[in-house]
């Protein structure tokens, strides 16, 4: 099975890094991850990159000029590793458009809504106030707008009475965990 070079870029705790790692452990998955990065030096999900030996880079915006100097850093950074496809897990930054050109159709984010539903952030508050019945996570391709693009997948989490803010996250978050690596394989075979 030939295995494509991805990169994952993260801002914090990293755990849908952690599931996408798992993932490309398995023989039979088309993926593995050549490159992690981090716009947030401290993100605990950098530890994963020294823990499975998987190349890291770590960059704060604030020591460059602006965002496109960033940018272009990061390209510079990750052109080598010849990406396939580019996942954002937990990125907490708007890619420039012109970053995204240099990706046409690589590039995807996981968010925890049912988009176009609740972009942003607080997605679980909102949907608990607003009394849905149901949530859940999307991937979807990126664009230079936030959370949005085509969506890749989707799945739906039942909202019961007794959910809390925090309750939904937890079981929004057990199927990101699924449906990140299930994403990354479908479009990796395409
Ligand atoms: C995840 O819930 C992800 O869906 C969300 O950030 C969290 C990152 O957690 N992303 C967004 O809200 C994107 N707009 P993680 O670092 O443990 O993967």
């Amino acid at each position: 099975m030939t295995k494509y070079p991805i990169g994952v870029f993260i801002s914090g705790r990293g755990s849908n890094l952690k599931s996408i790692i798992n993932a490309c452990s398995e023989l039979s998955f088309p993926g593995k991850i050549s490159i992690i990065f981090s716009d947030n030096p401290d993100a605990k999900g950098i530890e994963l990159a020294y823990e499975n030996n998987i190349d890291a880079i770590s960059l704060d915006v604030n020591d460059f000029k602006d965002k496109n100097d960033f940018e272009e850093e990061i390209l510079k950074l990750i052109e080598p590793y010849n990406l396939k496809l580019v996942c954002l897990a937990g990125y907490m930054k708007i890619l420039s458009k012109r970053f995204i050109d240099k990706f046409p159709g690589k590039i995807i984010n996981i968010h925890p809504s049912l988009l176009p539903k609740y972009k942003g952030l607080d997605t679980h508050r909102r949907a608990i106030e607003n009394k849905d019945s149901v949530s859940g996570c999307t991937v979807h391709y990126v664009n230079e707008n936030l959370d949005d693009g085509e969506i890749v997948v989707q799945k739906e989490v039942k909202i019961d009475s007794n959910d809390t803010e925090l309750t939904l996250a937890d079981k929004v978050l057990k199927e990101e965990h699924l449906i990140y690596p299930e994403a990354i394989k479908l479009l990796l075979k395409k």
